[in-house]
């Protein structure tokens, strides 16, 4: 069975161009996977903390030397890094914030890179034979010919981290300009109307 692991990253719930994104994913990808499995993270309601000392004192510890302590402060991770491993194909859905993933994004990479799990111990990234697609949602615009074009952290910072993970299978759709719809120059039917169809290509590799 193929399994899909989405993740979404915005807090605007319906307002949001990247969850609209992954709803039109999420579709074509059942379509096209009848007896597939979707697992959706929704980050925003995730209990994800800040890699703290806590985390960090049981990260470093051998797994047969940990204390209860320290397996329930790596809890959540180890879920986390479960959910991935499970995926065929993961799915980042989320918004651009100061030009890089929003804050909660970063902090569900700093619990899923784990050595021994998705790293290996001499750096070699674990997840393997993975495919992601990243539907990013951006107030700007970042593509080819834009002059922020240099601007766009986002796209490059998530490439490098998922290639250090191993996954070299990646795509991005890019909606930039989502203000249009904020600002009303634009209903979300007609913006998303020339992304839908790109959306629904990436289903397929
Ligand atoms: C706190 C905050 C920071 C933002 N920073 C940027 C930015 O640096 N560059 C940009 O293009 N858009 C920026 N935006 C606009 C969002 O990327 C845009 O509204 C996008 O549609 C949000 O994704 P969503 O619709 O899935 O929630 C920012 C929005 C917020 C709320």
């Amino acid at each position: 069975m193929t399994n899909l692991l989405m993740i979404e990253a915005s807090p605007r719930g319906n307002s949001s161009v990247s969850r609209h994104m992954a709803v039109e994913y999420i579709d074509e990808w059942q379509r096209a996977n009848p007896n597939g499995k979707v697992i959706q993270r929704d980050l925003t309601n995730t209990p994800l903390k800040f890699t703290d000392a806590p985390w960090l004192t049981a990260y470093f510890t051998p797994p047969d030397k940990q204390s209860a302590e320290m397996k329930n402060a790596l809890k959540l991770s180890d879920e986390l890094v479960e959910e991935l491993l499970g995926a065929d194909v993961i799915v980042i859905g989320t918004p651009v914030y100061n030009y890089n993933v929003p804050a909660v994004l970063k902090a569900w990479f700093d619990h899923i890179v784990r050595k021994g799990m998705t790293l290996g111990f001499s750096g070699e990234g674990l997840l393997k034979g993975k495919r992601c697609t990243v539907l990013l949602a951006s107030g700007g615009v970042y593509t080819e010919g834009s002059p922020i074009r240099d601007r766009d952290i986002a796209t490059q910072w998530l490439r490098l981290i998922l290639n250090v993970l191993g996954i070299e299978d990646i795509e991005f759709i890019a909606a930039g300009g989502t203000k249009v719809i904020d600002l009303g120059e634009q209903s979300r039917s007609e913006y998303m109307a020339p992304i839908i169809p790109l959306i629904r290509e990436a289903v397929y590799p």
